[in-house]
């Protein structure tokens, strides 16, 4: 279905639906599961832990920043918004901080991951303006938003993942999708940021975030034993799985160049027809894991 027939354009910072931010869902983490839980492939289930070990820093850090111009928001709806984006991003923190915890008992140096994102995010925050800083988080948080989308469009690249695993980026997708404007509102409404800084900014995350992304999974890779031959081997078959035709991100182009019109709005584009499943399969059992499987249930 065209997203564009199912969706109306919205071009005004009225969210197209509530921004919740849920707290104490069960994943059911503890429970027994694989090292490698994308379906036994190092190289998919590294991807996604390298990028749980950056959220917990990085929600921080959008936080920090849409917070600089909490005080200069004078519409009570938006306020209520970057309330709700705060509590959600919090939230979002601490359930990659417990995942996270599994892979430090793996042998992963969170630690010393964290400790270098947060050195230098703290760095980028004293060095580059405010505005610069917001424009970040809104980049980021277009990225999220499409890899959210992106992964309900096709349920079938979660298809062999860990249903616990998988229902905790599901919940963290469907609310990354909930607050998806709130940032870029704050940047053009509040901050009056121009065309070149946001567009300036979005490039940066583009090329910053898959080179931390990478470099994380590279000490992943090292620690869970596998010889060199054998890691050339995975990153040779999984940037194809990544970048290649029929690639988890070549559906995301198009969404991805939007960003660089100069009439963007985030509520422009995404289907929401996964979201609406999750949210009734969730509102109706409380349960995360239950909405998550909902969503992969047609694969
Ligand atoms: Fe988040
Ligand atoms: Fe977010």
């Amino acid at each position: 279905m065209n997203p564009a027939a199912e969706t109306p354009p919205v071009t005004s910072r009225k969210a197209r639906v509530a921004i919740v931010p849920r707290q104490q869902l069960d994943f059911d983490l503890d429970g027994d599961i694989p090292r490698f839980w994308f379906g036994g492939d190092a190289f998919k289930t590294r991807f996604f832990d390298a990028m749980s070990t950056l959220f917990p820093e990085g929600e921080r850090f959008f936080i920090a920043c849409v917070r600089d111009f909490r005080d200069d928001i004078r519409d009570p709806e938006l306020q209520q918004q970057v309330r709700d984006f705060m509590r959600q991003e919090a939230q979002h923190g601490k359930v990659h901080s417990d995942f996270n915890a599994r892979l430090s008992r793996q042998g992963v140096r969170v630690d010393l991951i964290e400790a270098k994102s947060r050195s230098m995010l703290q760095w980028f925050r004293r060095k580059a303006p405010a505005r610069l800083c917001l424009a970040q988080t809104a980049a980021a948080e277009h990225m999220t938003s499409i890899m959210a989308h992106g992964f309900f469009d096709r349920p079938e690249v979660f298809a062999d993942a860990d249903p616990r695993i998988r229902a905790m980026y599901v919940w963290h997708g469907v609310e990354e999708i909930e607050h998806k404007a709130v940032a870029y509102d704050v940047l053009k409404d509040v901050a009056r940021a121009g065309y070149f800084t946001r567009v300036f900014a979005m490039l940066y995350v583009t090329l910053l975030f898959p080179m931390h992304v990478f470099a994380i999974m590279r000490h992943m890779l090292r620690i869970d034993g596998f010889s060199a031959r054998q890691r050339l081997a995975m990153w040779a078959k999984g940037l194809v799985w990544l970048y290649g035709p029929g690639g988890l991100y070549v559906p995301m182009l198009r969404d991805y160049l939007a960003y660089y019109r100069p009439g963007f709005h985030p509520w422009q584009g995404g289907q929401m027809r996964s979201y609406a499943r999750w949210l009734e399969v969730f509102d109706r059992t409380g349960s995360a894991l239950a909405a998550g499987n909902a969503v992969h249930a047609r694969v």
